[in-house]
């Protein structure tokens, strides 16, 4: 499958609840882009209901697990802004998938490896 985005572990961020979290929404990504692949219409619009649906989620859970380690405040504003502006930003392409698609394909690698990375190394160093 060409566009298949493969969870390997170099996205690990080393909390167990956030890993499979973000191993579910690659997967469901990788369903969404077979389906446009496919044209597949009916099963495109739902994917992109549950991967949204999962995203706020998981951005809620992430959010509430750097407040209890205490996570900088300047550093969680920032990550919290990432989140709102890439839940607006996929809203706006609720009609246009491939865009969708696309925005995620720069976005999520990106910001699990660096933004989300950044939590498990914190996590690490100031444990509970
Ligand atoms: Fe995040
Ligand atoms: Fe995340």
């Amino acid at each position: 499958m060409p566009n298949k985005t493969t969870w390997n572990s170099s996205l690990l961020i080393g909390d167990p609840q956030v890993d499979k979290q973000h191993e579910e929404l690659f997967n469901t990504w990788d369903e969404l882009k077979s389906a446009l692949e496919n044209k597949d219409t009916f099963a495109l619009e739902g994917l992109r209901v549950k991967f949204l649906k999962y995203a706020v989620f998981h951005f809620s859970e992430e959010e509430a697990l750097m407040e209890t380690y205490r996570y900088p405040s300047s550093q969680l504003e920032h990550h919290q802004k990432e989140h709102a502006d890439f839940l607006l930003k996929l809203e706006s392409y609720s009609s246009e998938l491939e865009k969708f698609s696309q925005y995620l394909e720069n976005w999520l690698i990106h910001h699990v490896k660096n933004e989300d990375g950044k939590i498990g190394t914190w996590i690490k160093d100031n444990p509970l």
